[in-house]
């Protein structure tokens, strides 16, 4: 990563690394999160949206440290279960399970050994190395499906929001395209430079003590805000390229419309040296365990150039 590119993420807050993977590792990546999809566990559907605004949801919770499937949530939404899972009435069709899948999550770097392999390669540490993160480890990771025609939009949004630490700079993103993204397949779309005014809001963790059950709630600290259309600028890539996103940028992408899919593999990494993760953060992992440090084994650290 060339000192350029690094001013280039510094001064928009996202930085476009292109063939960040040659067509095989693509492959490789397409090929695990086809498999991921095709041996869904159990029938158990738990969805995931963009932006909603209260969860009570123990199989979200829980999946921080594991392989977890989440569904669109127009599959649950106005009756479309029975039509999109076991086929519509009057006009016959069905969608398979894997085809209405939104995401798989959120600890596949910890459990899959082909995604663990690529969220802590060289490359990865190498451009942890040049935007100065002195103890880079990964936070979370996903493969993100966008199936066509169903692969819902994701709302404005920051990570920090929901990754939240201090300082917030501490996170970085991943995104690794494993299909071309486009404007039509739901390509991310940046509001450049916007990284540089703090954090709008934040999804926190919530003891419901109203019932008596100390249930954990997840909700927003305040209403979403509302982003001009026009700070948005779309950035359609080709597979294999990476997108490197600051945590307090605004992104987004629109719904995937299209007959192609838009798959990507996604991870985050949190510098912990001189930053506190928050407790109130939804993603906490068990007792003992730990992110995965990137810089582990001091002899592998990048060279400095
Ligand atoms: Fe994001």
């Amino acid at each position: 990563m060339s000192d350029t590119l690094v001013e280039k993420f510094l001064q928009d807050g996202f930085v476009i690394l292109e063939d960040f993977l040659n067509e095989e590792e693509v492959e490789e990546l397409r090929k695990a999160g086809e498999a991921l999809a095709e041996n869904i566990p159990d029938n158990d559907i738990h969805t995931f949206k963009s932006g909603e605004e209260k969860r009570k949801d123990q199989y979200f919770l829980d999946s921080a440290d594991k392989v977890s499937y989440f569904y669109e949530t127009s599959v649950t939404e106005n009756g479309n279960l029975d039509s999109n899972m076991n086929g519509d009435a009057e006009t016959g069709k069905t969608s398979a399970p894997r085809n209405l899948l939104n995401k798989v999550g959120h600890a596949l770097h910890k459990h899959h050994p082909v995604f663990g392999r690529v969220a802590s390669s060289t490359p990865v540490r190498e451009i942890c190395y040049r935007l100065g993160l002195e103890d880079p480890a990964i936070a979370q990771s996903m493969y993100i499906y966008k199936n066509p025609k169903i692969g819902g939009e994701v709302l404005p949004h920051q990570d920090a929001s929901y990754l939240y630490a201090e300082p917030p700079s501490a996170l970085v993103g991943f995104w690794i395209a494993l299909d071309d993204a486009t404007t039509k397949n739901g390509c991310l779309w940046f509001a450049s430079g916007s990284h540089k005014s703090g954090v709008h809001r934040r999804f926190m963790r919530t003891i419901d003590n109203t019932t008596g059950s100390n249930e954990v709630h997840l909700a927003y600290d305040s209403p979403a805000p509302s982003y001009p259309s026009s700070i948005f600028r779309p950035v359609p890539v080709k597979k294999g390229t990476c997108i490197v996103i600051h945590g307090l940028v605004l992104h987004k992408s629109d719904a995937n419309t299209s007959n192609d899919p838009r798959h990507a593999f996604t991870f985050h990494v949190l510098d912990q040296k001189g930053s506190k993760y928050s407790p109130s953060n939804w993603l906490q992992l068990p007792e003992g365990q730990s992110f995965v440090s990137l810089y582990s084994n001091k002899h592998n650290l990048p060279a400095s150039n």
